[in-house]
This record gives C-alpha cells, sequence and structure tokens, in this order.
C-alpha cells in the first residue's frame, strides 16, 4: 500500500480473530511509534504493550469503551514522560503523532486496531495506571487495541469543504 492508501484504509477495528501477532510485527509497529516527529525531538514516550490475558481483560474494565480488549491479542499503552519533557505542555501532541504511526503501520501490515482515548479523563489515568503499575511521572495518553481484523469497514469519505479556510477565517 502507498500512504494515501493506507491513511484511506485506516479504520477502528473492535473485533478481532484468535491469531496472534509475532514478536516482529509488535516492534515494527513500536519502530513506526518511535519515527514520529515530537516538539525538540523529545521523544518524551514509553510504551507498555501488554499480551497476557488477564491484564488485557483488567484493562478492559477499567476503561468504559475498552470492551473489545477482551478480545485483542495486544494492546500498546502510549504513555507520555514528563521526566523526559524539555518544554511542558507537548507530550499529549507527541503521542498522538506516535499513536497514529502505529495505526497506520497496524493498517498496512493488514492488522486491526482501535485507539482508546485515556487521557485527559483522570478517572480513565488513574484505572489504566493502577492496572499496568505506572509511576506518577508517566501519563497513560491511550490504549491501542490490535489483533487480526474480524469486521470489514466500507471506505468513507469525511472531506467537509466547510471546515476549509484559505488565507483568514
Ligand atoms: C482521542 C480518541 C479517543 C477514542 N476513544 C475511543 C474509545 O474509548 N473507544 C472506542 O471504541 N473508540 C475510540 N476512538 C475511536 C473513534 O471512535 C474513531 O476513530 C471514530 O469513530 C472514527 O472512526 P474510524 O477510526 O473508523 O475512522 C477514539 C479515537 C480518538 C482519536
Amino acid at each position: 500500500m502507498n500512504t494515501l492508501e493506507t491513511i484511506n484504509k485506516r479504520r477502528s477495528i473492535r473485533k478481532f480473530t484468535d491469531k496472534a501477532l509475532s514478536q516482529q510485527q509488535i516492534e515494527t509497529l513500536l519502530k513506526a511509534a518511535m519515527l514520529a516527529p515530537t516538539a525538540r525531538n523529545a521523544q518524551e514516550w514509553d510504551f507498555i504493550v501488554v499480551r497476557d490475558r488477564a491484564v488485557l481483560n483488567k484493562l478492559a474494565k477499567a476503561h468504559p469503551y475498552a470492551q473489545m480488549l477482551s478480545t485483542a491479542d495486544c494492546a500498546i499503552i502510549v504513555c507520555g514522560n514528563t521526566h523526559r519533557e524539555t518544554a511542558a505542555g507537548y507530550w499529549p501532541g507527541d503521542c498522538g503523532a506516535a499513536s497514529q504511526n502505529i495505526l497506520l503501520a497496524a493498517t498496512d501490515m493488514g492488522l486491526g486496531s482501535v485507539w482508546l482515548g485515556v487521557y485527559p479523563t483522570p478517572e480513565r489515568m488513574n484505572a489504566v495506571g493502577a492496572v499496568i503499575g505506572l509511576p506518577e511521572h508517566v501519563k497513560p495518553f491511550n490504549i491501542i487495541a490490535l489483533g487480526y481484523p474480524d469486521e470489514k469497514k466500507e471506505d468513507v469519505d469525511r472531506f467537509d469543504p466547510a471546515k476549509v479556510h484559505y488565507e483568514k477565517w
């Protein structure tokens, strides 16, 4: 797939088969994540890879809209590490860029994925942090559920010219 095809094909997948990802596939996703742009090249992220079914089930319970985690093969929790910040306030944007790289790489590899928002909701951040033992300075940004897709989605076109403004508002 070329890049634009991958962007067009990426959709949130919430149903997965029981086929497992390989460790190599997971590392490919993490390498894609770490190639994302970051403010001042701070790369102030950490990634928690969860494959233990019991922990995936706990995460599914810790988040109100994450039931699909109980059938996902893997979850990557993208975190911002405030000890590595070089300027305050940039880690969520940087984690977002890393997350989108994971979603696009997964699509390109024939995998299904869905971004499950954690930050900035304090209850979700606390609950997810407690499941995986995050220290206070490491902030859970989202959970990305991953697996082989067991659903197909139609292509969509969301281009809306009313939201585009040339030169000024
Ligand atoms: C910040 C953010 C939070 C999201 N949180 C959830 C979530 O908690 N549960 C879920 O099933 N999908 C979640 N999604 C996925 C969106 O529902 C999805 O991207 C949107 O409906 C558009 O569909 P698409 O991804 O298939 O294009 C989230 C996406 C983003 C960017």
